[in-house]
């Protein structure tokens, strides 16, 4: 069975005693731990904070700079980060639009996480809805092949090799969805998540495609977050604002804990 995973990002948001509140308060509140991964992507100073107070939190980095070290003022390099965070963001919409990350450096910071031993989590995603209607899966893949999303996932995995491609994570993030309160719907979501489970079979493997966790984000809360966890090929989310908040981001992974105990029980029966 795939990883399922819940990752909140905070981006630029929360001061130290939030974070800590957060982190502490998800960690007392649930027991679920060990059927899902539960990720914390908090701003990256109150990685160590987090990290000495919590040392069971699952960290991540919202991003690093493709360089080990050197004259990059302001920057975030991978060797910092060991020890204390094993995901790292790559890829996010905002990186694209506000700080102007194109192919070539998302792909460069990709690689650098990956030669560092650190999980990345890709994220990809369609500035405007696609039209699927009711088209078939594979009229689906051949639209979003040649969409802006397949394109982002081909440049930003260029060159890795299949050993690499096993350690990622992918982010189905629809741009349009983000922050917008309009969440995909989980049947636009699946369609797209599966088309892009698809595309992984052509840029790496079979095995590769059935083992990779791919998540969906995109105002993700605790209404909206049942209706992705219906669905086995939509492995978990990426949370933004909802994530800020105790309750509702641990009753998003009771949502998603529930489902997959409830899936493991069907495939065993
Ligand atoms: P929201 O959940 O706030 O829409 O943000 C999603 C996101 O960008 C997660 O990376």
């Amino acid at each position: 069975m795939r990883e399922t995973i819940v990752a909140g990002n905070w981006k630029m948001n929360t001061t130290i005693a939030d974070a800590m509140a957060i982190v502490g308060g998800v960690l007392r509140r649930n027991d679920e731990f060990g059927r899902v991964k539960v990720i914390f992507l908090p701003p990256s100073i109150w990685l160590v904070p987090i990290k000495e107070r919590y040392r069971s939190a699952m960290l991540g980095a919202q991003n690093i700079y493709s360089h080990l070290r050197g004259p990059y003022t302001g920057e975030l390099s991978v060797e910092m980060l060991h020890a204390i965070a094993k995901y790292v963001l790559v890829g996010h919409s905002e990186r694209r639009t506000v700080f102007g990350e194109d192919h070539a450096l998302i792909n460069a910071k990709l690689k650098t996480v990956l030669q560092a031993n650190l999980r990345p989590i890709l994220a990809v995603g369609e500035e405007a809805k696609l039209n699927i209607g009711k088209k078939e899966k594979r009229d689906i893949l051949a639209l979003v092949k040649k969409s802006e999303l397949g394109r982002s996932l081909v440049s930003a995995t260029r060159g890795l090799s299949h050993s690499q491609w096993s350690k990622m994570v992918l982010a189905y993030e629809p741009v349009w969805a983000i922050g917008s309160g309009q969440a995909a719907s989980g049947n636009y979501a699946n369609s797209i998540i599966g088309a892009l489970r698809a595309m992984v079979v052509q840029l790496a493997n079979d095995k590769v495609a059935t083992n990779i966790p791919i998540l969906y984000g995109g105002s993700v809360s605790r209404y909206t977050a049942p209706d992705f966890a219906q669905f086995e090929n939509i492995d978990g989310v990426l949370v933004g604002n909802a994530s800020l908040r105790v309750a509702e981001f641990s009753n998003i992974i009771e949502t998603f804990a529930l489902a997959r105990a409830r899936r493991k029980n069907e495939n065993s029966a």
